[in-house]
């Protein structure tokens, strides 16, 4: 005991082993007790539990660190002292004996404390609210996606330690990037992490699934009093491979059809990008069981424009918005939100007065809800017929809605900041992004007969089309059944 005592005696006597020590105890206890609270507790507070959870493993290790520190210089002075003797033996013995000890204990709370900050640093609050401001329209979006249930991290980081060390590095540097304000705005998608997170879909997705044809409809609206509604249904030749063996004549394995045989097995499409967001093309490059099948290039392409990289194609180059999608454009989020009901079609000329209202709107996010109380109202002033004040009141919540849900003037994020890449959408400004930056008909390729071919832009290479422009009680009555409506 008295040994004990005078090893406490030793230590406290110089101060850098004295803050350690108080540094580990005090961290040591809080890593205890917010574990129990953890376990006791359903619902934790998440930027306070976020802060203990990452700076108590934290302090706690810079406690460990400190106190051999303090420790140093003393013991080279015990040494020196002639006198010691077989109580000196004992004394250290006892040291180590404690040290020892308090070892086994440090290393068990670090590795719980530990444990726990890296598991926190991985989930998708931490990654989404953390860095608030620059997080913000991805998070947003995040939560409203199919995948708001799978991790950042697990698209986000590719698989091994070196992506996962190479991930916090970069981490830190984005730290350092918020502390000092000077971060990318808007985030480019090729920043996230340095990696393509393709290769993480197939975790859950498997490529050689068959999808077939898939019907879709495309609610929009005119611009008129009536709000008239126009919708498209497309039959999309999703395909993916066959598992019809008659779809193999000769016994032919893995014959893919459709939109998704772009990543069958045997086939490896490359393609050359000219600019960062990778939607001008320059060559594409088709290699068909490891032999080359084709080279696209533009005929009119200059010939001094060097590409930046070239790519393997993989799902995201398709799928590019699988968990922060937005809505495109001010106009296809005022047709998605009356298709749902969240914007009443009955009141006269909404779909156009809220488009041209959402689509002059530069405000503050937190300033949204009184501007469009005062603008909407004032878009109808100087018309004959407006919207009764109840309505008028949805119409107001909806488009603020609308509008949190897609601008983000901090991070200068807007409907279209981020187009979607799986379709085309000539009504965002830019024909040629989506499937069309490849199936331009202008990309043409030499076949070894001498002739050439084009990429294929026909319509229905991609698509039939089942109904145009049409309100769907027009709709032919097959129709009406395979989409759910009612026959009349
Ligand atoms: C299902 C997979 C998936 C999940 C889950 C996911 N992301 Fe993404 N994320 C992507 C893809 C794909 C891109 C676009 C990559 C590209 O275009 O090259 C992207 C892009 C981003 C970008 C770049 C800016 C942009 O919008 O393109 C940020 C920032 C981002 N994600 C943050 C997050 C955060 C934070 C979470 C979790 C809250 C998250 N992501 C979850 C797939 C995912
Ligand atoms: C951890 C598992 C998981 C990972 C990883 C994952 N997904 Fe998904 N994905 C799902 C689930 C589950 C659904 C179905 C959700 C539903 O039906 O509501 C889904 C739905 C989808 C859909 C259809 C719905 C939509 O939003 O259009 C697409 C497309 C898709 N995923 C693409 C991707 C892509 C691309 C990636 C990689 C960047 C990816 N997924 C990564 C689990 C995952
Ligand atoms: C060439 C572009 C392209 C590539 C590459 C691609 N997809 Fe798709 N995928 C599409 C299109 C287009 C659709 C149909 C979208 C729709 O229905 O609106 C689709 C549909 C899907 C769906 C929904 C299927 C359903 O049941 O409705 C999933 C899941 C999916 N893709 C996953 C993947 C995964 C995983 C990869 C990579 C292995 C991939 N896709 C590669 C274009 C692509
Ligand atoms: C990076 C360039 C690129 C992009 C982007 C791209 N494609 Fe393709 N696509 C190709 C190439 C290359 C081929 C094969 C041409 C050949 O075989 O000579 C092809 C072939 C196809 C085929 C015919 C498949 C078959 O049955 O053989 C369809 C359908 C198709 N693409 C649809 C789409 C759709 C839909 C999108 C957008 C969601 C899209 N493509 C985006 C390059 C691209
Ligand atoms: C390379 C493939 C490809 C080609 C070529 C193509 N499309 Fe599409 N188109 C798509 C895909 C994929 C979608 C589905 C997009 C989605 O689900 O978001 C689509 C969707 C559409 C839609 C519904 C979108 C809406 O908002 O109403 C229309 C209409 C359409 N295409 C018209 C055409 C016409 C007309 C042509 C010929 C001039 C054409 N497309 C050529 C791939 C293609």
């Amino acid at each position: 005991m008295r040994n004990i005592l005078s090893i406490f005696h030793q230590c406290f006597r110089n101060w850098v082993t004295l803050l350690g020590a108080i540094l580990t105890t005090v961290s040591g206890l809080g890593l205890i007790i917010s574990t129990l609270l953890e376990m006791m507790s359903a619902r934790s507070n998440p930027y306070l539990s976020g802060v203990l959870i990452v700076s108590l493993p934290l302090s706690f290790l810079l406690g460990l660190a400190l106190i051999p520190i303090g420790l140093y210089p003393q013991r080279r002075r015990i040494r020196s002292l002639p006198d010691r003797g077989v109580g000196g033996d004992r004394r250290s013995r006892a040291l180590i004996l404690f040290i020892g000890l308090l070892t086994v204990i440090n290393v068990l709370l670090l590795s719980i404390g530990g444990h726990k900050a890296v598991t926190y640093m991985d989930s998708p609050r931490f990654c989404g609210t953390s860095c608030h401001t620059q997080m913000q329209p991805e998070w947003t979006a995040y939560q409203r996606s199919a995948h708001s249930q799978v991790a950042c991290v697990e698209c986000h980081i590719g698989p091994g330690t070196p992506a996962f060390v190479e991930a916090k590095l970069q981490g830190l540097s984005q730290l350092f990037g918020t502390l000092t304000g000077k971060y990318q705005r808007p985030v480019s998608p090729a920043k996230v992490h340095g990696q393509r997170t393709g290769a993480a879909c197939e975790a859950c997705h498997n490529r050689s699934i068959f999808v077939g044809d898939r019907v879709r409809m495309y609610p929009h609206y005119k611009l008129d009093k009536e709000n008239s509604p126009a919708f498209n249904v497309m039959l999309i030749h999703v395909g993916g491979r066959s598992s019809d063996p008659t779809d193999a004549p000769g016994g032919e394995p893995d014959k893919y059809s459709g939109i998704h045989s772009h990543l069958a097995k045997n086939r490896i499409i490359r393609y050359e990008y000219l600019d960062a967001q990778r939607t001008r093309i320059g060559k594409i490059t088709v290699l068909q069981d490891g032999k080359l099948k084709a080279e696209y290039r533009r005929p009119n392409a200059d010939p001094k424009e060097k590409p930046l990289g070239e790519q393997v194609m993989e799902c995201i180059d398709c799928h590019n918005r699988p968990a922060h999608r937005f809505d495109g454009t001010a106009r296809q989020a005022v047709e998605r939100a009356i298709f749902e009901g969240r914007l009443d079609a009955k009141q006269p000329y909404l779909a156009k007065v809220v488009t041209e209202v959402l689509g002059q709107a530069e405000v503050a996010r937190d300033g949204a809800e009184a501007y469009f109380k005062k603008a909407i109202p004032a878009a109808y002033a100087s018309m004959a017929e407006r919207p009764s004040a109840e309505a008028m009141d949805q119409a107001i919540r909806s488009v603020t809605q609308i509008y949190l849900r897609n601008v983000f003037p901090k991070m200068k994020v807007r409907f279209d900041t981020y187009p979607d890449l799986a379709g085309h959408h000539a009504e965002a400004g830019d024909a040629h992004v989506g499937c069309l930056r490849c199936h331009d008909g202008q990309h043409e390729a030499k076949l070894p007969n001498g002739k050439s071919k084009t990429m294929d832009k026909s319509c229905d290479l991609c698509h039939d089309t089942l109904a145009t422009e049409k309100p769907p009680e027009k709709f032919e009555d097959t129709l009406k059944q395979v989409l759910g409506l009612p026959l009349d």
